[in-house]
């Protein structure tokens, strides 16, 4: 097969997927993993190449404002972006037919990336400095944390690039633990990135809250009644620890003590009892426990 004919079945190969419907498999939110991973890339024009921004490679419907660089990305093929986490290996493994030709890999800035590498492309960022034949692992200095283009580099042309040999690698990090041994999210949450943040943070369960959910958040039970406001008063796991602003008629520490003494019909549906020389509760009757204190006018 001379180069001219693979570049005929590529371009009828690109027809197809931009015809059809390659989209890219994406989870909105993933989950940090304890154990990096081997990610093998097929470099390959075959399948895994998607054309629209948001809709193929993202699988979004997604309303954002968008700079002038990015809707010139909106229309790029390329391989379905990837993101890793900080650790994780990558592979390249190149398509059966390109091998006898070798193919070239370069590290490029987004504007490149978008448009395809010129042709006087620097040596210091070739990926593979030979030709990349079968499969090959990314060093490890090319998957820093942050976004990295990939573009596939040919001396005779860039034409392959533009056809979609291209892949954006976002490279993660977390930061879900207090220290380096700490468990994740202090075991009171889920270490997750959502696709377009830049990071792994700790999505507390409820109670808990803070950048590792390592304080306890008292208020969350709800206990200041009559629409008070609750303040969670001390940091740390352990200890209800809570203070409840109380609207003027109430006091007490869940301000649920009205302000005044028992008076005949205080309480209309239950029993009165002074808790203080300022302060008294009603203490519902059976049927009337749904609302706690039935309020009566004051004075
Ligand atoms: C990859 O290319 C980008 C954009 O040109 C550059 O900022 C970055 O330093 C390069 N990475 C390495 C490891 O050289
Ligand atoms: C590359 O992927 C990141 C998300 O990981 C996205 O924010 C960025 O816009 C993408 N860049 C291009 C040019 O596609
Ligand atoms: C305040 O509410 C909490 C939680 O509901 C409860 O355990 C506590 O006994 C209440 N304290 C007072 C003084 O009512
Ligand atoms: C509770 O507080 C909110 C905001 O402070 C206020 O809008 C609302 O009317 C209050 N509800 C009652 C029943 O007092
Ligand atoms: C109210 O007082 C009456 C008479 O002392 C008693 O029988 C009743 O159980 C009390 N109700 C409540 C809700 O405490």
């Amino acid at each position: 097969m001379t180069i001219k004919s693979i570049i005929l079945v590529m371009v009828s190969l690109q027809t197809y997927t931009a015809n059809g419907q390659i989209i890219c498999e994406r989870q909105m939110s993933v989950e940090w993993r304890t154990q990096p991973k081997h990610h093998i890339m097929k470099w390959t024009l075959m399948n895994n190449i998607c054309s629209n921004f948001y809709t193929d490679c993202w699988n979004i419907n997604i309303n954002i404002e968008r700079n002038i660089l990015e809707q010139q990305a909106l229309n790029v093929p390329q391989i379905c972006p990837l993101q890793l986490q900080l650790g994780d290996s990558l592979f390249i493994s190149s398509e059966a037919s390109f091998q006898s030709h070798g193919m070239n890999l370069g590290n490029v800035s987004m504007e490149e990336f978008i448009r395809c590498p010129p042709k006087d492309f620097l040596q210091d960022q070739l990926i593979f400095g030979c030709r990349l034949r079968g499969m090959h692992q990314v060093d490890p200095r090319w998957l820093e944390v942050g976004t990295h283009y990939f573009a596939e580099v040919q001396t005779k042309g860039p034409l392959l690039c533009n056809l979609g040999l291209r892949l954006n690698v976002t490279v993660k990090q977390q930061f879900c633990q207090q220290s380096s041994n700490a468990p994740f999210c202090s075991r009171h949450g889920r270490c997750l990135s959502h696709v377009w943040e830049e990071a792994y943070n700790c999505h507390c369960s409820q109670q808990y809250s803070g950048r590792f959910c390592q304080e306890f958040d008292a208020c969350a039970s709800k206990p200041c009644q009559n629409n008070a406001s609750c303040i969670d008063t001390r940091e740390g796991t352990i200890g209800n620890s809570y203070e409840c602003a109380c609207p003027s008629q109430f006091a007490g520490k869940n301000c649920s003590e009205i302000i005044g003494q028992c008076q005949p019909h205080a309480c209309l549906n239950g029993n009165c009892s002074n808790v203080t020389p300022n302060t008294f509760l009603c203490e519902c009757d059976k049927d009337f426990t749904g609302k706690k204190f039935i309020l009566f006018s004051m004075l």
